[in-house]
């Protein structure tokens, strides 16, 4: 089959090639995919992975064989699918069944591959604050597609959901999720909150913790301006007004099977993915080697499954 693995000096890194068949364990499904979305958490990784590794963690496909242990979906199933593990960058993939969940006949396959690491992010983040409703919850990098989706689960939960994010342009839509209030920057929210999500970090984090109630804490879930956080003397000196503030790290996958929120997440049509650019999967390195550039919203590749002369037959790309 073939997939993009990763080749130091070719451009994006990656060069398209033929690699041997995945071979499933026994609770793993062997899937067809047909759709992958990048996240930056699999850019960020391409530079460490060793020469020769198929990156890539999201994807939308169809079984073609079900786990050898009788679990997850059956051969011949419309899936969504995550893999910590990456090999999404691929003609065919082995996924274990717990992160590969059923999908509605009719949902486009661009639009499943949008949601697995972002959505499922967004759904364990906000029910970490256990019940929001009617409470002011700040979620700080909301235009980015962890944050768009923790803009509807927050509000479909009953929050008051206060969105901060950078482009002004983004605030209309945030508020077509069910933003409640919408700003800038942190300096513009001018009343506590009783939870934060924080896709930013740096100085938003910092700024975040300054807007806690006492008790509440802020879910450092993402690190997008790749900044150090430094907090002034104070933030953590016993105060009535601000006491039992808490910080807390995230990661996905510390909670084992992703199938059951999946399934959730994909039989939703309400939803919210945002504008999704399709490409053909020949052009992730090429993409990649410009930029990787998100702000049109999702890009989501088409794998090229079926015999077709201009890119089955390709063998590895011009690099
Ligand atoms: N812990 C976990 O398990 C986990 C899971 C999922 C995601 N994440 C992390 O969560 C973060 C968001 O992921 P995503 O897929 O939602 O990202 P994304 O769609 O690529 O969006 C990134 C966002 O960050 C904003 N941004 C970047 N630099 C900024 C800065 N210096 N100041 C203010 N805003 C800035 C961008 O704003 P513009 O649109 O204005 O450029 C954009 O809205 C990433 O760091 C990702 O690695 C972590």
């Amino acid at each position: 089959m073939l997939a993009w693995t990763t080749t130091p000096g070719s451009r994006g890194g990656l060069t398209l090639r033929e690699v041997p068949e995945p071979v499933p364990l026994p609770h793993e499904v062997l899937v067809q995919v047909e759709a992958f979305a990048p996240n930056p958490g699999d850019l960020a990784a391409l530079a460490e992975a060793p020469a020769g590794t198929i990156p890539g963690w999201d994807g939308s496909g169809v079984v073609l064989e079900s786990a050898a242990d009788g679990r997850g979906p059956r051969a011949g199933e419309r899936v969504v699918f995550l893999g910590l593990a990456a090999r999404g960058w691929a003609q065919r993939r082995a996924v274990p069944s717990a992160m590969c969940a059923a999908a509605p006949a009719d949902a486009p396959w661009e639009r499943l591959a949008t949601l697995p690491v972002p959505a499922t992010s967004a759904l364990r983040a906000v029910r970490r604050f256990g019940s929001v409703l009617g409470r002011r919850l700040l979620i700080v990098g909301a235009a980015s597609a962890v944050g768009r989706f923790a803009v509807q689960l927050a509000a479909r939960s009953g929050a008051r959901v206060v969105a901060v994010a950078r482009d002004e342009r983004r605030h209309a839509d945030l508020r077509r999720l069910g933003a409640y209030e919408t700003h800038t920057a942190l300096a513009a929210v001018s009343s506590r909150v009783h939870g934060a999500i924080d896709l930013i970090g740096g100085q938003h984090l910092v700024d975040a913790y300054a807007l806690l109630e006492p008790g509440a804490t802020v879910i450092a879930l993402g690190h997008a301006a790749g900044a150090d956080e430094h907090f002034p003397y104070g933030a953590f000196v016993a105060d009535p007004a601000t006491s039992d503030r808490s910080i807390t790290s995230f990661f996905l996958g510390s909670e084992p099977d992703l199938a059951d929120e999946m399934a959730y997440l994909a039989a939703d049509p309400s939803l919210d993915t945002g504008d999704i650019d399709a490409r053909p999967w020949t052009e992730l390195a090429t993409w990649i080697d410009a930029g990787a550039e998100r702000r049109s919203g999702r890009v989501v590749f088409r794998v090229a499954n079926r015999t077709d002369p201009g890119q089955q037959k390709a063998g590895p790309t011009k690099t």
